[in-house]
């Protein structure tokens, strides 16, 4: 009798995953490629235009993401504010990197699409075991951060990237491991040092390993003509606009910066017409033992002295959610 019900549970699993398999591959089928296959699975025809206006932030379709030389050869680049809201002093960094690394556009296929579907796939914990993977991969704009892995990870957080967005910090030395040979790999200078670093890897120069908070790869292998800096232009709305951080903290105001994460989302919300996102969020601050990123054992104590103001992001994503800027790929808090 024990025996046979022990049995059932162990069967009913089985029968469960079949629904479920059929459910998706049938709503699957109707979605294409718009990979809508999360919370309900209502089948009506995604807008494809954004519904953000409402929130006010001045989003200003542009698919310029991208510094290019020209804006310091032909014409005067204007900036009033240094790294990381601006270029000013920057500039001759900036004129180096950028003739070294030729390009400065995003791929032409991208370009040329009517409707851009992006998600951005953050580091969070949040993504562990939701095998959103094949969802993922099929999106026309993949955009990850820092040094997150693929390999290994591929079932819950795919192997398609499109962009990856990093500092020297948090750069990989080998970025062939864990994007595509097609990666656009996008630099965001929080400071000139940032781009010096650049400057040696791509000048192949004598490293200087002052300026960085952790030590920032000296060898870096990745494409020159793969790299992009990220207009300053976006890290500043994102912290003024989105996150209202004052610009010029007074003294003894703590200087926060926009992460990566929600940085990243603000890039998508100006150049993609539907914009999902997955593996956004951190553990409560009180729980000390869950670990914050997919990968890796970090918790919460290591955010302690971070520049970043992750509650006023939380609200602010949670914002983007309402009014239906984004959309979370899976169930979060
Ligand atoms: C699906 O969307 C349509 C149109 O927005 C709505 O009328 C309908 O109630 C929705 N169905 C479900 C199950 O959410
Ligand atoms: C639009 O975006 C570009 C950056 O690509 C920026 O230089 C420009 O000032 C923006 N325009 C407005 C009106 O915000
Ligand atoms: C993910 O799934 C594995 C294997 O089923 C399990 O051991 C692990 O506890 C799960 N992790 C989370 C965060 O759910
Ligand atoms: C991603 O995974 C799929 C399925 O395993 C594989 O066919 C494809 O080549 C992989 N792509 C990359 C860029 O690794």
């Amino acid at each position: 009798m024990l025996q046979g019900k022990v049995w059932c549970l162990r069967l009913l699993p089985i029968p469960l995953l079949i629904i479920i398999l059929a459910a998706y591959n049938s709503s699957y089928g109707v979605l294409g490629r718009y990979g809508i296959v999360s919370q309900s699975w209502n089948t009506t025809k995604m807008e494809c235009n954004g519904k953000w206006e409402s929130l006010n932030l001045k989003i200003n379709k542009t698919t310029k993401l991208f510094l290019k030389l020209e804006d310091f050869f032909w014409r005067k680049y204007v900036s009033q504010q240094p790294l990381p809201y601006g270029i000013k002093g920057s500039e001759l960094l900036l004129l180096k990197v950028l003739s070294a690394t030729k390009s400065y556009d995003m791929p032409a296929h991208i370009e040329s699409l009517e409707c851009r579907t992006c998600v951005v796939v953050g580091n969070g914990f949040a993504i562990k075991n939701t095998s959103l993977g094949r969802i993922i991969n099929n999106y026309d704009v993949v955009i990850r951060l820092n040094d997150a892995p693929v390999r290994g990870y591929e079932e819950d957080v795919g192997n398609k990237t499109t962009l990856r967005i990093f500092y020297p910090e948090s750069a990989s030395s080998n970025p062939r491991l864990h994007n595509e040979e097609d990666t656009l790999m996008v630099l965001v200078p929080f400071k000139p040092d940032d781009l010096r670093w650049l400057k040696e890897i791509l000048y192949d120069e004598k490293r200087v390993r002052k300026g960085f908070w952790k030590p920032p790869p000296l060898i870096w292998l990745g494409q020159s003509s793969k790299v992009r800096v990220l207009d300053p232009y976006f890290m500043q709305q994102t912290a003024n606009k989105l996150l209202q951080f004052p610009l010029a903290p007074k003294k003894g105001q703590n200087h926060f910066h926009p992460t990566t994460g929600l940085l990243a989302v603000f890039v998508a919300l100006n150049y993609c017409d539907m914009v999902h996102i997955a593996g956004f969020g951190y553990p409560p601050k009180s729980d000390k033992r869950q670990p914050i990123h997919y990968y890796g054992y970090h918790t919460m104590k290591s955010m302690k002295n971070s520049p970043h103001d992750v509650s006023r992001e939380g609200r602010a994503l949670k914002r983007l959610e309402d009014s239906g800027a984004v959309m979370y790929l899976h169930r979060h808090l």
